[in-house]
């Protein structure tokens, strides 16, 4: 690479941002996740309670992020160690590495069913099959010792591809083909989905409140799924903010990026539930939703192999340009910090998440029989390893947010935040004094209240 030392690699302009920013933001949390809960808990009310998650938690926690990478230049921990030195800070950027390692070993399991499905797709093998044979597919499939892991291998290997060429020539790079080519398929298929007979049960369930189906387990889902979406709370917007050149505007990205990934949530809900109502599918049959309940949708239409192949493409597509993010968080960390080669720490890390990940991926198969206590909803329940560890994540994820936002709120220099906000008083930024209250107060308190209302149950049923 041609590149002066002392010039850090970055995105190239607003375009290659956008395409990387958004590129992390949307993934399997939009097209997997966002559609089986929205299912589980009961559709528009709950969605809902996830655009003010959004509004008034996400966007400002990732105009926060952007606010401290941009200005320090540097990874997740050593942007705390620049902005705070001497101080105990750092550990908030340390909680993110661990983190983006514990997400990043599942991350790598889900994205390795997408490419499985893809297979199947692709030789026909999920057509003409029923609602059983098709839950035994997946059931069957997630407990090989095998199978799963060699598509998660795979899987890893494409992100260490990309990663390896760098922020530039490999991060925006393959984040501007990949992320139009999701949105194309996405289109397709909603509109596909929209136009059957019976559709419209679906966009009532997406679009008309039911308030009687929210409680705090709801909201606490709905906020949890706010960070995991944006791709906030351990530094991933931190990392990826040092590359923003100074004279982009954070504020302007943020909002960008957030409404972005909103959009690609809702679309997915519009491909997804018109299609399942229409064929008379329950809507809260939970993870299993896109890999269970939609290829048995896909055996009810015309042409469905192909749109069968197209989805699944689609959520691989979105699934690697996040899970590089997550890659690219512990990399740039080693890199920076240590002086590790790029080369030796995408190996190493990658190398190393997918061996815990396939050990996790084995909760659902050889290593079903170990279950871990934990705590949610007041009461210990046990989980699986996988289950456990996707569980752990939702929970460590705001609790990084709480503490990014107290930092930026609190502890960074408020004319520091104001020329960053501002790119040094050339921009004007109506916005500073709502957005400090938020920072200082809205979005701690709501987290502390719902995250600790979760773990100990209060206003459960
Ligand atoms: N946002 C991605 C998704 O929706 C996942 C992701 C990427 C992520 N980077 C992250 C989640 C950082 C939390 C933190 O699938």
């Amino acid at each position: 690479m041609t590149q002066n030392s002392n010039q850090r690699d970055g995105f190239s302009g607003r375009l290659g941002i956008i395409a990387a920013a958004a590129g992390s933001a949307i993934g399997l949390g939009n097209i997997w996740k966002f559609p089986y809960i929205t299912g589980e808990y009961g559709g528009a009310a709950f969605i809902l309670v996830y655009l003010i998650c959004i509004a008034f938690i996400g966007l400002p926690i990732m105009l926060a992020e952007f606010v401290v990478g941009r200005r320090a230049q540097k990874n997740a921990i050593g942007a705390f160690k620049a902005e705070a030195p001497g101080s105990k800070w750092f550990l908030t950027g340390a909680l993110g590495i661990i983190t983006a390692f514990i997400l990043l070993s599942f991350y790598g399991v889900v994205s390795g069913w997408t490419l499985h499905y893809l297979g199947l797709s692709a030789l026909n093998s999920l057509a003409d099959q029923t609602p059983e044979q098709l839950g035994n597919v997946f059931g069957t499939f997630i407990a090989d010792p095998w199978l799963p892991v060699l598509w998660q291998v795979l899987f890893m290997a494409l992100c260490v591809a990309v990663v390896l060429g760098g922020v530039k020539n490999g991060i925006e790079r393959y984040s501007k083909i990949l992320m139009p080519l999701l949105l194309v398929i996405l289109i397709v298929l909603a509109i596909r989905s929209l136009t059957l007979p019976g559709a419209a049960k679906g966009i009532e369930f997406l679009f008309s409140p039911d308030f009687s189906k929210l409680n705090m387990e709801a909201v606490l889902a709905a906020m949890g799924h706010a960070f995991f979406s944006l791709s906030l709370g351990m530094g991933t917007m931190i990392t990826y903010g040092s590359y923003i050149g100074k004279q982009e505007n954070l504020g302007v990205t943020a909002v960008q990026v957030s409404v972005a990934d909103t959009v690609i949530a809702l679309i997915a809900g519009l491909a997804i539930f018109p299609a399942v109502f229409a064929f008379g599918i329950e809507p809260s049959s939970g993870p299993g939703l896109v890999f269970i309940t939609l290829p048995n949708v896909f055996g009810q239409m015309p042409f469905g192999t192909g749109f069968s192949m197209l989805f699944f493409a689609l959520l691989a597509v979105a699934a690697l340009t996040s899970a590089i993010s997550i890659l690219e968080v512990i990399v740039a960390y080693l890199d920076e910090e240590f002086g590790w080669k790029r080369k030796t720490s995408t190996l190493v890390v990658a190398g190393m998440v997918t061996l815990v990940g396939a050990l996790l991926s084995q909760g659902n198969g050889i290593l079903s029989w170990l279950k871990l206590p934990f705590l949610i909803s007041g009461e210990v329940s046990h989980m699986n390893i996988f289950d456990w560890f996707i569980s752990l994540s939702d929970q460590l994820l705001p609790i990084g947010g709480f503490f990014i936002a107290l930092f930026v709120g609190w502890k960074l220099d408020k004319k520091a935040v104001a020329d960053e906000l501002s790119n040094d008083g050339k921009l004007t930024i109506a916005y500073l004094a709502a957005y400090r209250i938020t920072l200082k107060l809205i979005a701690p308190a709501a987290i502390a209240f719902v995250f600790l209302a979760s773990i100990f149950g209060w206003f459960s049923p």
